[in-house]
């Protein structure tokens, strides 16, 4: 078999689109702008950006992607359809030679008897019909045979060489349910490289999903068997299970060079950065235990284990936090250090504020450390993310008074300041979190059902902050917000107060008509 001899493997990121077909994990343009703009900074070779003829607001996210964010190449994604073709190729059309259409189109037997309702010789012909239509528009064109892995090997070669023939630079082979297993799949790629003729002149790329836990090791196998691309996602997010996750197939080839013996451009200290950013725009909470950068990847307990650390890093650890841009042990400023200090400290971290970000988040660290006798690198990059995430701040929480305790019933107080106007009510609820929610509702005249609560600590010790990721369903849409502070019912209401500003600004036109979606929030039957 020939392989390819290029030991560049091409990073081809899909949160934007892939991962945000998540449940619950959807963005608004805002976010998803600081999304690509992350990637670009972690330096994936390709964003896919959305779907644009899905909905006026992807298509809207992949052009803003387009005209805004510089550097990695572009990718809207498009059936092998001409209105979905001429849509993605407006979409993209901002990033000049940088664009790329991503038409795709279902082979397995069971998608073409089901789904498409056609015949193998149709496929073949809309497939090569899709690309050439694509090549029009553009230079760059993706094509991907969706459900590759569970389609007849034949077939499946067919249908790429014919994408090939008809101007396709990149195939892309995707495990759409991820059915592969590694040793099958590998397989499949050098199967591929053997039998479609011109495959050698494009780059093949894979897409593997997560249903069997499988979707690193398949892709993997496929690099170790001539693939030169992986498509993958920030945390592993995804439709179902997720997709690959990039930040462990990264580190996967990154310290097993040994073995794979192939390199990509990733700048992999941004890694926990885009991590975390992610986590915080989509509230999709990062599990603890989870690969490369869950809060536990590098957490050391058992005493034979802290031992060898200390005697020998490389007893236990065979990557460094460092390499992925976490550095939570190193304490950095204290209460009296000044903005200028502050500011230098950041630059040193990556971030490029404007002046008045700046302001805000030196304002905001000063609070924290009041409360907080030590600050970490980490505690720095949740407020600075909180700032450069959160939404317009439509209304502000300046005041939280709450008063519980086992035979009280909690009552919170609040005050809220909208433009120049201040406004402060009580209420009582289940538990302080519910109270200090019900009064903010009161407030605010809008009634949004709380879905998800979920509390992760940033940093370790009884005064850490506390981060809230909360999911907020306002009736006619859900939206996510997250707040961190010492305090985890301030944390929970400055969450709140951030979806509802994120709700508000999405409907500024409907204005003052909002407060009429009033479903209710559900009564919490625990103390939160
Ligand atoms: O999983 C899949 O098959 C896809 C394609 C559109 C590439 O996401
Ligand atoms: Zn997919």
């Amino acid at each position: 078999m020939k392989k390819k001899t290029d030991n560049r493997v091409v990073i081809f990121d899909t949160t934007l689109r892939d991962g945000e077909q998540c449940p619950g994990a959807s963005m608004g343009l805002r976010e998803k702008l600081e999304v690509a703009r992350q990637l670009a900074r972690l330096k994936v070779d390709i964003i896919e950006a959305g779907f644009p003829i899905a909905s006026p607001g992807d298509f809207e996210a992949v052009r803003a992607v387009s005209e805004q964010v510089k550097g990695p190449i572009i990718a809207g994604l498009a059936r092998c359809l001409e209105k979905d073709i001429v849509r993605a190729a407006e979409a993209v059309e901002p990033a000049g030679s940088r664009g790329r259409i991503h038409v795709f189109l279902a082979t397995s037997a069971i998608h073409r008897q089901y789904k498409l309702r056609k015949a193998k010789e149709e496929i073949v012909k809309q497939a090569a019909v899709g690309v050439a239509m694509a090549r029009k528009y553009v230079e760059d064109v993706q094509f991907s045979p969706e459900d590759a892995s569970r389609t007849e090997p034949e077939f499946l070669a067919e249908v790429c060489r014919a994408a090939i023939d008809a101007g396709a630079t990149t195939i892309n082979i995707p495990d759409t349910v991820g059915y592969a297993v590694p040793e099958e799949f590998g397989a499949l790629i050098g199967y591929l490289h053997e039998h479609v003729q011109g495959i050698h002149e494009v780059t093949v790329h894979v897409h593997c999903h997560n249903d069997l836990g499988l979707a690193v090791a398949n892709s993997l196998a496929a690099v170790k068997n001539g693939a030169r691309g992986i498509e993958c996602t920030i945390n592993g997010l995804g439709e179902r299970a997720g997709n690959c996750s990039l930040e462990e197939v990264v580190m996967a080839m990154r310290t097993r060079h040994d073995f794979y013996d192939l390199s990509t451009g990733i700048k992999t200290r941004e890694i926990f950065r885009a991590s975390r950013l992610v986590s915080q725009l989509t509230g999709m909470v990062v599990q603890r235990n989870k690969a490369i950068v869950g809060a536990n990847a590098f957490a050391h307990e058992s005493g034979i284990h802290q031992d060898g650390m200390l005697k020998e890093r490389s007893t236990y650890e065979i990557m460094q936090p460092e390499d992925v841009g976490i550095s939570g042990t190193e304490l950095v400023l204290g209460k009296h250090s000044g903005r200028h200090a502050f500011s230098n400290h950041l630059h040193k971290l990556g971030f490029r504020l404007s002046t008045e970000e700046l302001a805000k988040a030196y304002d905001a660290f000063i609070e924290l450390a009041d409360k907080k006798k030590t600050i970490y690198d980490d505690d720095l990059v949740a407020i600075v993310q909180q700032q450069m995430t959160e939404a317009p701040p439509i209304y502000t929480l300046q005041y939280l008074h709450v008063s519980t305790g086992s035979d009280t019933v909690p009552t919170a107080t609040v005050r809220l300041q909208r433009n120049e106007e201040l406004m402060q009510d009580a209420a009582c609820g289940d538990g302080p979190v519910d109270a200090a929610l019900k009064t903010i509702d009161r407030i605010c005249n809008l009634q949004g059902r709380l879905l998800d609560f979920t509390l992760q600590a940033i940093t370790s010790g009884k005064d850490a902050l506390g981060e809230v990721s909360i999911r907020v369903d306002f009736g006619d849409q859900i939206v996510n917000g997250k707040a961190s502070s010492t305090d985890i019912v301030e944390a929970g209401a400055r969450a709140y107060v951030n979806c509802i500003n994120r709700y508000l600004a999405d409907h500024m036109d409907a204005e003052p008509a909002v407060p009429s979606a009033k479903p209710k929030r559900k009564a919490g039957s625990k103390k939160k």
